[in-house]
């Protein structure tokens, strides 16, 4: 008989399911959609230890269909990655070296995932823990006056994404404007800007975009609680060069450093919605407050983190050897 029992690991609560087999997957999930679901929407993040049959990208997939949510694609995402199978995606291919700060995913779009899962094949063999952190809390600890100027003047991503012959030259985040997009022309990237509404314009083969312009807190599309969503933390060259110097990635950092001295133009830019950037103290300050929140939570195989995306941010440490996470994002559905 299959059991589902609750457990609780560092604050984390989830369930650990026991005795499943593959032929048994759908149903079980079908049928206990309505109370893992309620736990995803109550606590923000829940853990479901021991879903071996998970770690097959197409059981990933019907598990997060039996649960009832909406998947969903990644175009105009910006971590480097690859579909797996359907729309199963890998983690991130960003180098082990480098660790993944704090984000909600793609929360520099208009409409951004609402709930992002992600499935263990198999945990690194030093380090690669990966992080949550309960962005609850970010509308609470963050100056007012902060919040009044980024309500009042919005922010927006400005992206410089190369052509992928070029995308190795890249100081920082290296994804092309060919993987960024799913396109294989320039007429399909601008298809795919357009029909998002996100202007760009080209320079020789790079492409140089900007995504829509965004407040810095949302409205939970289940609850009545507005929560902090964006990147405001991320992007920057501040923000890529404190990363850079919190992962001791001294050869990233200089180079991120000579290029915001001397090409800024090649790095990203958070900006205001009207396209001016940042300021880097206001940068820097919202770094270390969601840095701030990171706490560890141990992957092994065949566990799956769901995690509902505006309430809790996700990231992940640094690692040796081989780290398989596998993802999909999607959407609340009624059910
Ligand atoms: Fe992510």
């Amino acid at each position: 008989m299959v059991m589902l029992k609750e457990c609780n690991e560092s604050g984390l609560s989830g369930f650990t399911v026991d005795g499943l087999s593959v032929t048994d997957t759908q149903n079980f999930f079908t049928q206990t959609a309505p109370d893992i679901r309620e736990a995803v929407l109550n606590n923000g993040a829940l853990l479901l230890r021991g879903v071996v049959q998970s770690a097959e990208p197409a059981v990933f997939e019907v598990i997060m269909n039996a649960l009832g949510f909406r998947t969903r694609d990644y175009i105009g995402g910006s971590s480097p990655r690859s579909t797996i199978k359907g729309k199963v995606m890998e983690a991130t291919r960003t180098p082990p070296a480098w660790s993944i700060i704090l984000h909600q995913e793609m929360a520099y779009v208009k409409h951004p995932p609402e709930i992002i899962a992600f499935s263990c094949v198999k945990p690194a063999t030093e380090g690669g823990e990966s992080t949550i952190g309960d962005m609850r809390r970010i509308t609470k600890l963050v100056e007012p006056s902060t919040l009044q100027l980024l309500t009042e003047r919005g922010l927006r991503l400005r992206r410089t994404l190369p052509d992928e012959n070029r995308v190795h030259l890249k100081p920082g985040i290296k994804k092309s404007w060919q993987e960024a997009l799913s396109a294989k022309t320039k007429e399909e990237a601008e298809f795919a800007c357009r029909s998002r509404g996100w202007e760009f314009e080209w320079w020789n083969d790079d492409l140089i975009l900007w995504q829509d312009c965004i407040s810095p807190v949302r409205q939970h599309p289940r609850k009545n609680e507005l929560i902090w969503c964006n990147q405001a933390h991320f992007w920057g060259a501040a923000a890529m060069i404190e990363w850079a110097r919190v992962d001791s990635r001294n050869e990233d950092e200089e180079e991120l450093k000579e290029a915001a001295q001397n090409c800024p133009e090649l790095l990203e830019s958070m900006c205001f919605g009207d396209g001016e950037p940042l300021p880097e103290e206001l940068t820097l300050n919202l770094f270390h407050l969601v840095k701030g929140l990171e706490q560890d939570v141990n992957l092994n195989t065949g566990d799956i983190l769901l995690l509902d995306n505006l309430q809790f941010a996700h990231g992940r440490h640094a690692f040796s050897g081989n780290r398989e996470i596998n993802v999909i994002i999607a959407d609340w559905t009624e059910h």
